[in-house]
């Protein structure tokens, strides 16, 4: 029962929208609408700004900590991955926002700093590499689906990977306008102005 308690409560905080609620406060702009209509920390830089995109990168990130921390700080044996990921599913499909929301890659950020430190830092140094290579944010965004799952085969439960696998394909999913517009040559660089279409 607290499992589920734990999972809801996780899924609302990753719901609330940062990037919806300061471009709507500080900028009068719904955020979806505008660059690449995602309502997460890569669009608010683009869109609103190195400041305001920092602090929506930081309040994404916050949700993905404080969820997986929960169980720790209720002194509750669950396992943090899984509020984590209720927090990043919030983030992703938020209750507060239509059901239309970011994709993933700050908020899995937050919860594995508190999960599993080592891992936050192999896989955001790989997320941060292969930006620096490609110049691509969204092919570090789906690496970061590549180095969980491989680091899971290395390192964690059976049930761990087979989540992962499914961590892995939602990217990908949630990637699918990036992708398309990566084929179309279309897709910005992380040094481009350029508004997209989604
Ligand atoms: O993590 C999000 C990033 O991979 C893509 O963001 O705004 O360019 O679609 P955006």
């Amino acid at each position: 029962m607290l499992l589920y308690t734990l999972l809801i409560a996780s899924y609302l905080l990753g719901s609330i929208p940062a990037a919806i609620i300061i471009g709507k406060i500080f900028f009068g702009i719904d955020i979806r609408k505008h660059g690449s209509l995602n309502p997460g920390a890569t669009n608010s830089i683009r869109v609103l700004g190195k400041k305001a995109g920092l602090a929506v990168l930081i309040f994404d990130i916050g949700k993905g900590s404080l969820a997986a921390a929960l169980p720790l700080l209720l002194h509750q044996d669950i396992d943090p991955i899984y509020t984590g990921l209720a927090a990043v599913i919030g983030h992703c499909f938020p209750i507060f926002a239509g059901f239309r929301g970011g994709k993933a890659i700050a908020t899995t950020a937050g919860m594995l700093i508190v999960a599993n430190p080592i891992m936050f830092l192999i896989v955001y140094l790989t997320f941060i590499a292969v930006i620096w290579i490609t110049k691509y944010v969204f092919f570090g965004s789906i690496s970061v689906g590549v180095t969980i799952l491989l680091y899971a085969f290395f390192d964690a439960s059976v049930e761990h990977e087979l989540i992962f696998i499914i961590y892995l394909l939602l990217l990908i999913y949630l990637h699918r306008s990036n992708i398309i517009n990566f084929i179309n040559q279309q897709e910005p660089k992380i040094n481009d102005k350029t508004i997209k279409k989604d």
